[in-house]
C-alpha cells in the first residue's frame, strides 16, 4: 500500500520529537500500520532550525499553507500551538480534505465543536491523543478501552509544569520562580506559562476528557479554573501533617444534576497512588461503573513522550484513512448526533453546585472562644467537621505571638453553602487575614 504522506507544521519541542521517533522506529511502525508513514514536508518559521532537524529527509518551507496546497499530503500535523494561526491552518487543512493530528488542547477545548463539525462535514479525521496527558494514551483508553462503561468521574494530574513546581517546592524547598524557569528549560511549560500555573492548560485537558467521558460538547467556557499561584508553602506543610498532599487536579464528575468540570489545587490523601505522582509526571484516575477505578500514569509532556502520542494518531489514521467514515471511532467517543446539548440532561454545573470537602486555614487571635465561634458558624450552615489542627502561637508568629493558625478539615458540602459560611466567618473580628480554602478530594 502507498505510504501515507504527512506534512508537519511547527517543528519545535513536539515536532522534532515526532520527526525523530518516526524516523527511528519507521520499520516497526510500518509493520503495525500496514503501510509507511512519511513526513515529506515540514513548515516552520525558523527554516534553518527545521533543516537541522530533518536533514534532507523532508522539504522544509516557511509558509505552512504550502503543505495544505500540496495534493500529495494526506495528513497535516499541527504542532504550532495557540488559537490564532493554528486554528486557521487546521480549518483550511480540513477544507482541503486532509486528516489532522494535533497536540493543541487549547485549540480543541475552545474551538473543538467547530473543528469536529468541519471534519465531519468533510469526512476527515481529527486526532488529538497528544493533547491530553502527553504520552499517556488516555484518549484511547476513555474512547475505546472503557467504552463499555458509564463513566462516573475522573480526576487527573494533567499539567506537568505545575506538578513539577509543587514537587520541587515541597521536596527541595525551592522558590516558585526558580522551579518554573527549570520547567520552561525542560520544555514542559507552555509558550505562555500563565496557562500552566493558572490552571488553564489543565482545564483545556479536562474539558476534552469530560466531553469524551460523558458524551457532551467541549465547553471550556463552563469550566471552573483555579491555579497554584495562591498556594502557600505553609499549606503544603500543614496538609502533610494531616496526611495529605496538595496536587493541582482536573476533575470531572457525573452527578444527578449535571457534570462537575473543575481545576483547582486539591488535598489528596497521601496514601493514594495519585498523591505520589511526582515531578512532571501525569496521572489520571477514571472510575467506570463496570471496571471500577483505573489509573493511567506516565510522562505528560516533553519532546518524545508527546511524540509517542502524535505518532500513535498517525498510525490510527494510516489504518483508517480508507475505511468507511461510519467505521471510525467518533472524535468525542459518542456518535456526534447523540451528544447531549449544552442545555441537555447533563449541563455543566456552576461551581456553587459542586459538592466537595474542604481544608480551611484561618489566621486568628489566640484567645478563648475563637474556635467555638468558628465551628459554631460552620455547624449553623450544616457543615460537619472532620478534623481540627491548632498550632502553637509561638510556632506560628514567633515568641510572644498573639496570633495562631487554625486548620479545619470539613466533610462534604455544597460550595455555595461553604461560600456563605466563609463570608460570615471572615467577618469575625478575631479572624485576622483572608481565609485560605483548598478543596479536598478523597478519590475513593
Ligand atoms: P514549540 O514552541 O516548541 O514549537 C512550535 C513551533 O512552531 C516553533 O518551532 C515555531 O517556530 C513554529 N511556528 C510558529 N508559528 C508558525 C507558523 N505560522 N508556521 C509554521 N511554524 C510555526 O511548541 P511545542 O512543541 O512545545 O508545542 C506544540 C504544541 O504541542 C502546542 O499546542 C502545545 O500545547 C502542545 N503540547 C506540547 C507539549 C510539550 O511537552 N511541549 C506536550 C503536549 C502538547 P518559532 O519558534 O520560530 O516561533
Ligand atoms: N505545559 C504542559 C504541561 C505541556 O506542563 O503539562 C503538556 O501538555
Amino acid at each position: 500500500m502507498k505510504p501515507i504522506q504527512v506534512g508537519l507544521m511547527g517543528i519545535g519541542t513536539v515536532g522534532s520529537g515526532t520527526f525523530n521517533v518516526l524516523q527511528r522506529n519507521q520499520g516497526e511502525i510500518r509493520r503495525r500500520a500496514g503501510r509507511g508513514i512519511e513526513i515529506t514536508m515540514v513548515a516552520d518559521l525558523d527554516m534553518e532550525r527545521a533543516k537541522s532537524v530533518v536533514g534532507g529527509a523532508a522539504r522544509v518551507v516557511k509558509d505552512a499553507r504550502e503543505i495544505i496546497a500540496n495534493p500529495e499530503i494526506d495528513v497535516v500535523v499541527e504542532l504550532i500551538g495557540g488559537y490564532g494561526i493554528a486554528k486557521q491552518l487546521v480549518l483550511e487543512a480540513i477544507a482541503a480534505g486532509k486528516h489532522v493530528v494535533t497536540a493543541n488542547k487549547a485549540l480543541l477545548a475552545v474551538h473543538g465543536t467547530e473543528i469536529f463539525q468541519a471534519a465531519a462535514d468533510k469526512g476527515v479525521m481529527v486526532a488529538y491523543e497528544a493533547a491530553v496527558a502527553g504520552g499517556i494514551p488516555i484518549i484511547k483508553s476513555l474512547r475505546e478501552g472503557l467504552t463499555a462503561n458509564s463513566i462516573q468521574w475522573l480526576a487527573g494530574i494533567i499539567n506537568g509544569t505545575t506538578n513539577f513546581i509543587l514537587s520541587e517546592m515541597r521536596d527541595k524547598g525551592l522558590d516558585f520562580d526558580v522551579v518554573l524557569k527549570e520547567a520552561q528549560r525542560l520544555g514542559y511549560a507552555e509558550a505562555d506559562p500563565t496557562f500552566d500555573i493558572e490552571g488553564v492548560d489543565a482545564a483545556h485537558k479536562v474539558t476534552l476528557m469530560s466531553a469524551i467521558a460523558f458524551g457532551i460538547p467541549v465547553q471550556f467556557d463552563k469550566a471552573y479554573v483555579e491555579g497554584i499561584t495562591g498556594l502557600a508553602a505553609t499549606d503544603i506543610r500543614y496538609a502533610e501533617q494531616l496526611g495529605y498532599r496538595i496536587k493541582l487536579l482536573g476533575i470531572t464528575k457525573r452527578t444527578d444534576k449535571g457534570v462537575e468540570l473543575r481545576v483547582h489545587p486539591s488535598l489528596v490523601p497521601s496514601k493514594r497512588l495519585i498523591a505520589n505522582v511526582e515531578g512532571a509526571m501525569n496521572a489520571v484516575v477514571v472510575h467506570g461503573d463496570a471496571v471500577g477505578t483505573t489509573l493511567y500514569y506516565g510522562k505528560g509532556a516533553g519532546s518524545e513522550p508527546t511524540a509517542s502520542a502524535v505518532v500513535a494518531d498517525l498510525v490510527d489514521i494510516a489504518r483508517l484513512a480508507d475505511a468507511e467514515v461510519a467505521h471510525r471511532v467518533p472524535p468525542l467517543a459518542f456518535q456526534s448526533h447523540t451528544l447531549e446539548g449544552a442545555m441537555g440532561s447533563l449541563p455543566v454545573l456552576p461551581m456553587s453546585e459542586v459538592v466537595t470537602s474542604y481544608y480551611l486555614r484561618l489566621r486568628v487571635s489566640d484567645e478563648a472562644g475563637v474556635l467555638a465561634k468558628v465551628t459554631g458558624l460552620l455547624a449553623n450552615a450544616g457543615i460537619s467537621i472532620d478534623a481540627v489542627l491548632q498550632r502553637e502561637a509561638d510556632e506560628v508568629g514567633g515568641e510572644g505571638s498573639t496570633q495562631t493558625d487554625l486548620i479545619i478539615l470539613t466533610h462534604e458540602t455544597r460550595e455555595g453553602n461553604m461560600d456563605a459560611a466563609l463570608a460570615e466567618i471572615q467577618a469575625l473580628p478575631t479572624v485576622l487575614a483572608k481565609i485560605n480554602r483548598i478543596r479536598k478530594e478523597e478519590l475513593n
